[in-house]
């Protein structure tokens, strides 16, 4: 799960390819978000670990796994809900190499929440009909997917990008095929006019 210390965004350290092989290696936010000083101080104060990270896009997966079977439970359209379970069962393929990462690196498992709130969002949404589930749907597709290429801006090992990199292209094809069933579905969602009297 190292992170890289050169490119885009490194880890902290000058280890280069010892970076590489310390599990603790920890990738780095943008340029943007420091002061302009590189000193190996600053880098120390605004470092994230990479454990962090993937323990928030395994969260994220779960949610959106636990959001999927909500939604195919609720959807009245047979092939949709089929869809869905589909890519219920993608986020948790995520999860577990996500969690099989974590666990390498002696870090615990992420584990069901208590109270799933992506999951609970569907469950609001779910009685105003298949159109407004879609919509909900691309609304947590959007956060996976940029947090997945939030997670990308940083350089990694070649294993954990190579795994990330399949996962971002998960969720590229998850977002897409819910933008054309919105489309579909005749995407009134879209122009959230106020209703006519
Ligand atoms: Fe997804």
């Amino acid at each position: 799960m190292a992170a890289r210390d050169e490119g885009k965004r490194g880890a902290r350290g000058e280890g280069g390819e010892d970076a590489r092989r310390d599990a603790g290696a920890d990738p780095r936010p943008p340029d943007g978000a420091r002061d302009g000083d590189d000193s190996p101080e600053d880098r120390e104060e605004v470092a994230i670990a990479a454990v962090d990270l993937v323990t928030a896009l395994a969260r994220l997966d779960l949610e959106a796994a636990l959001a999927y079977d909500a939604a195919a439970g609720l959807c009245d359209d047979g092939e949709l809900a089929d869809r869905l379970r589909e890519f219920a069962k993608d986020h948790r393929v995520h999860l577990e190499a996500l969690n099989e990462a974590l666990e390498a690196e002696g870090e615990p498992a992420v584990a069901a929440p208590e109270t799933p709130v992506l999951a609970g969002l569907v469950q609001v949404t779910g009685p105003l009909g298949d159109e407004v589930i879609v919509v909900t749907l691309l609304g947590n597709e959007q956060l996976t997917n940029l947090s997945y290429d939030a997670a990308l801006s940083y350089e990694w090992d070649q294993d954990t990008e190579a795994m990330l990199r399949r996962f971002q292209q998960d969720e590229e094809r998850h977002i897409a095929w819910l933008a054309q069933k919105h489309d579909a579905l005749g995407g009134h969602a879209e122009h959230p006019d106020a209703p006519s009297s």
